[in-house]
């Protein structure tokens, strides 16, 4: 009779939404465990979907220097403009003439359309420069217009200014103009006085207000958004855009050091890649450049993780039968070693004795940048009867140990997260003696919820390389992408990093950033447009980690076990730190399933009341997600509770990410 009323009641419960059976957590805090590396939660940056220019750049000129392909890509223009090829910047040789129309009120004119339309605010200043001349000598007038081109009315002139050209040399003028009216799609005009010839090279415009006043400097808004994630590392600047389709479209970093306007321009494998999403005036100014990284790898506090080619485009690309035309011969390595070598001593080297050591201190830091990692290759990979990727990295690391050997090198095991290549790199990486190897993993809900054990038995002997979870992103199934379902899994997931944290030095969730107009993959942590933008569900549990990552592990187990989403575990997923610097017990759970879940947390080695934050992340929706017009709709809420010790009774509701900051 009895055991019948407990199945009726356990039914009840259940179909109220509730847990049948109370859960029982067991964190160990006086058992306090090794430390979470200070890189373990990190960003990476790639120039996919306008993440630089158009993007985090804060330019807002397209083709500011007349180099795509199509020389006048972005603009338009009338009257009598020419283009000329024997500028002031050898690697980008190419400007505009602008020439009297032989009628004074013939303008001529350029005007460009920027990146989907140059946003600018009521208010705000805007540093426009060029580099002009009058060929003929004399003196001209060239007049800036920000023009709203969508309103034919009085007032299409949202701003203006008027700078002085004179004489035959080149000089770089400037001048503010401040806006109006707020536009998303304005366009920047400049138009002679129709008297005196005038050349016009590198037309550029900045908001004045860029992130931490920078010159050359990042859109504020989407730098503060990373700046708040609080990331330990920073890998960039990609991705597949390190190797290129081919070796030719390969970033090199080389070409992205030095003054901005004699950077040359480089394809964007992005602008073809997707046949669906193609966008044919996506290329890379370079602007947002090395010294660029790295200066922002230190505002925000995260280590810098450049990643240089290995000698190999990109594999998926290109057919490995055709070797030697498409990679690099193994005798033909140097220059990219070299590119490596170079790339270190620019970063940390002495401005006395070396050159690009010196390059960084002209330009403008002349304290080393610190660098400690370095990424060889993006997702390569070997073949079963052609070692490919390993016979090259095998001559990187040795060249580089030799030189370099304070340097963490990071191989990869390639773009699948398991399988035969996957298998094949793993043991190699740690024959090579890597430091650490990239792993990817762009995996549905169910890999998600199936791979909370993935790191337990990864090899923890002495030799073994480290992981580094270097992109990876729930792509849930259906139409909906950042939506609140596939953060959830990634918080999941992430308690694996965590508990892991020996395995495990640093995981960066990826793409980084998207404008709205311009992806070409999603989801993505941060979205924009032109002036606007939000931060999805997956940044807010990027940054919850992040902030909440403590300094050492702590032992959660439920029955013996880790809660990592097992066939007994009924949706549920943690893990705990400890906070040496704050002295708090961290836990985290999430509740993946869809009805909530008792669970009492045994909190070995405290006693009594503890004051406790609870932060929460939680949605009735799981395809809900925060957009531009309703950037808030799903954010972390936090509250203040009192947590009993040592047990405490806690309901975790349906698909709830929890995180408990209890003082010791
Ligand atoms: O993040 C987008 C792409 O995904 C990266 O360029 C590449 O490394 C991976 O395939």
């Amino acid at each position: 009779m009895m055991k019948k009323l407990n199945l009726m009641l356990a039914a009840l419960a259940v179909s109220a939404g509730m847990s049948a059976q109370t859960h029982t957590f067991d964190v160990n805090t006086t058992k306090v465990g090794g430390a979470i590396p200070k890189t373990m939660y990190g960003i990476f940056f790639e120039d996919i979907n306008y993440a630089a220019d158009g993007g985090l750049y804060a330019e807002l000129v397209m083709n500011r220097s007349f180099e795509f392909p199509n020389h006048y890509a972005g603009w338009s223009i009338s009257g009598q403009v020419s283009l000329k090829n024997d500028g002031p910047f050898n690697k980008n040789p190419h400007y505009v003439r602008m020439a009297p129309s032989g009628h004074a009120h013939k303008h001529t004119m350029i005007e460009n359309s920027g990146f989907f339309g140059i946003g600018v605010k009521q208010g705000a200043e805007y540093q426009f420069s060029v580099w002009a001349r009058c060929p003929e000598g004399g003196s001209s007038k060239l007049w800036i217009d920000l023009v709203d081109n969508a309103t034919m009315g009085d007032d299409q002139k949202i701003g203006n200014a008027g700078v002085e050209i004179s004489g035959k040399e080149w000089k770089k003028y400037t001048a503010r103009i401040k806006a109006n009216k707020t536009n998303a799609k304005a366009h920047l005009r400049v138009w002679g006085d129709s008297k005196v010839t005038t050349d016009v090279e590198h037309v550029s415009l900045f908001p004045v207000d860029v992130y931490r006043g920078d010159e050359n400097g990042m859109r504020k808004d989407l730098a503060e958004a990373l700046e708040q994630m609080h990331p330990g590392v920073f890998r960039f600047p990609g991705g597949c855009i390190v190797e290129g389709t081919d070796l030719a479209s390969r970033y090199q970093w080389k070409n992205s050091v030095g003054p901005v306007e004699n950077r040359p321009l480089n394809e964007n494998r992005w602008h073809y890649t997707f046949t669906h999403r193609y966008f044919p005036d996506y290329y890379q100014s370079y602007g947002l450049g090395f010294y660029e990284y790295f200066r922002l790898s230190e505002q925000i506090g995260a280590e810098p993780l450049p990643v240089l080619s290995v000698g190999l485009s990109c594999q998926y690309q290109n057919e490995i039968k055709d070797e030697e035309h498409v990679h690099v011969p193994l005798d033909q390595l140097q220059p990219y070693i070299d590119d490596c070598i170079d790339l270190i001593e620019f970063a940390n080297g002495d401005p006395a004795t070396n050159q690009w050591a010196k390059l960084r201190a002209d330009m403008g830091h002349p304290e080393p940048f610190n660098l400690k990692y370095l990424g060889v290759g993006n997702e390569q990979w070997d073949y079963k009867d052609n070692p490919a990727f390993t016979k090259r990295l095998k001559i990187f690391v040795e060249a580089i140990r030799k030189v370099h050997p304070e340097i963490k090198l990071i191989g990869t095991t390639g773009p699948d997260s398991e399988g035969e290549n996957f298998d094949r790199l793993q043991p190699r990486m740690k024959e090579l003696g890597c430091d650490l190897y990239d792993e990817h993993f762009y995996r549905n809900e169910e890999w998600f919820l199936k791979s909370g054990n993935r790191y337990d038995n990864y090899d923890r002997s002495k030799k073994a390389p480290k992981v580094f979870a270097g992109e990876y992103a729930c792509h849930g199934r259906g139409k909906k992408w950042n939506h609140f379902n596939a953060a959830l899994m990634e918080a999941a997931f992430m308690t694996d990093l965590e508990r892991n944290a020996d395995v495990v030095e640093m995981a960066t969730y990826a793409p980084l950033f998207a404008h709205v107009e311009g992806w070409q993959w999603r989801p993505d942590a941060i979205w924009y447009d032109n002036l606007r933008s939000f931060n999805s569900c997956s940044y807010y549990v990027q940054q919850l980690y992040s902030m909440n990552k403590g300094t050492n592990m702590l032992t959660l187990t439920m029955n013996g076990k880790p809660v990592a989403g097992n066939d007994d575990q009924d949706g549920l997923f943690a893990s705990a730190v400890l906070d040496k610097n704050t002295n708090e017990v961290i836990v985290k759970v999430i509740n993946t399933g869809d009805k909530a879940q008792d669970v009492t947390l045994n909190l070995k080695g405290m006693k009594g009341s503890h004051e406790a934050q609870l932060i929460s992340m939680h949605s009735d929706n799981l395809t809900a997600e925060n957009t531009l017009d309703e950037p808030n709709k799903i954010v972390p809420q936090t509250s203040s509770v009192t947590v009993s010790a040592p047990s405490q009774s806690v309901t975790v509701p349906a698909r709830t990410f929890y995180i408990y900051k209890i003082k010791k």
